[in-house]
C-alpha cells in the first residue's frame, strides 16, 4: 500500500488486509525513494495518498515495474484534475453540470456571462471545497480571476458552471471493480457545499437504477477501479466529481458498509485470477 500521510481509512484498510493474512508493505513515498527501473515490485499495489499527484507518480512508476495498481496512474490524474474528468465523462455520454472551461480573465467574464447571474466557479485542481465559490455578479468573476491569476500554474484556468440547486446536498457513490458498493447522501451544514471536510452531515441512501447506472459508467470512463462517484440530483441527475483515491470514514458511519473489508476481499479476488 503506497502511502504519503496515513489516515484513518489506510489505518482501517492495513488491519483488514491483515486480517486476512496478505502480506503487507506499507510504503511511505515521502520517506522511501521508488525506484524507477526497479524489478521487484509487489504483485498489486493500491495506491492512497493524500497527494494526488504523488498518487498519480508513484502509480505510474510502480506500473512500469508490472505492477498491478489500484488505481492506474492515468485514472487517478483524470480524477484529480476536474477538466479532465468532465472531458472523459462527457465524451462517454455522461450528463456533468453545464461547465465551461476558461483559461483566463477574458474567458472566465464570458462563460460567467452565459449564465443566468449566478455560476460556479472552481479552479481545475482541489478537494474539500476549497477555492469553489458562487458568483453573483460581473465584479466578483472579475475578482476571482485576477486571483486566479496570481496562482500556481496548474491552478490557474476556471471551470465554470450552472449551479445545480440541490438545497445544499449530493450524493456520494462508493464503486469497486465495476460493481457499487452503497451510497450516501451528505447534506451541507451551512451554505451550499456538502462536503464532508465543511462539516456536512451524511446518511445512508439506497442507489436507485439511475444512481447506480451512472455511478458504474462514470468509474469507466475514468478507468478507474476504485472511486467515489459525486452526483447532483435536481431534474435529472449529473456526475459532479470523480475521487480516484476516495475517502471514506464518512461513508462507513453512515451506511456500516465495512468498505477495508470490501476492498481486502477484492485483492484477494484480483490476486487470484
Ligand atoms: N455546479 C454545482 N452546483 C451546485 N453545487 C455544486 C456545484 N459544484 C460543486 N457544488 C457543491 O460544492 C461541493 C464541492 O465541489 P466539488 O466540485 O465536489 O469540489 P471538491 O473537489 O472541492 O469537493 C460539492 O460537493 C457540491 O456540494
Ligand atoms: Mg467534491
Amino acid at each position: 500500500m503506497v502511502i504519503d500521510h496515513p489516515r484513518l481509512e489506510e489505518k482501517l484498510i492495513y488491519n483488514s488486509l491483515r486480517e486476512n493474512n496478505l502480506r503487507i508493505n506499507l510504503m511511505n513515498v515521502t520517506s522511501v525513494p521508488l525506484p524507477i527501473n526497479g524489478i521487484h515490485a509487489p504483485e498489486l499495489s493500491l495506491i492512497r495518498t493524500i497527494g494526488m499527484f504523488r498518487g498519480a507518480r508513484a502509480s505510474a512508476v510502480l506500473e512500469s515495474m508490472g505492477s498491478y495498481v489500484i488505481n492506474e496512474s492515468k485514472s487517478i490524474l483524470v480524477c484529480g484534475d476536474k477538466v479532465l474528468t468532465y472531458a472523459a465523462l462527457s465524451r462517454s455520454g455522461i450528463p456533468i453540470p453545464k461547465s465551461f472551461l476558461a483559461l483566463g480573465k477574458e474567458a472566465a467574464i464570458k462563460a460567467y456571462n452565459f449564465f443566468n447571474s449566478v455560476a460556479v466557479d472552481k479552479p481545475p485542481l482541489g478537494s474539500w471545497g476549497r477555492m469553489i465559490s458562487l458568483v453573483r455578479n460581473h465584479n466578483m468573476m472579475e475578482q476571482i480571476a485576477l486571483a486566479r491569476e496570481m496562482m500556481s500554474s496548474s491552478m490557474k484556468g476556471h471551470l465554470i458552471q450552472e449551479y445545480v440547486d440541490t438545497g445544499g446536498k449530493d450524493l456520494r457513490c462508493l464503486v469497486l471493480g465495476g460493481k457499487l458498493l452503497g451510497c450516501m447522501e451528505r447534506i451541507a451544514s451551512n451554505g451550499w457545499k456538502s462536503n464532508v471536510a465543511l462539516g456536512a452531515k451524511v446518511r445512508s441512501v439506497k442507489a436507485t437504477p439511475l444512481m447506480e447506472e451512472l455511478s458504474i459508467k462514470a468509474a469507466e470512463a475514468i478507468e478507474g477501479e476504485f472511486v467515489a462517484v459525486d452526483l447532483l440530483a435536481n431534474e435529472g441527475i449529473l456526475v459532479n466529481e470523480v475521487n480516484g483515491i476516495p475517502e471514506f470514514k464518512g461513508f462507513m458511519r453512515a451506511t456500516g458498509i465495512n468498505v477495508p473489508r470490501e476492498i481486502a476481499l477484492y485483492i484477494m479476488r484480483m490476486l487470484r485470477s
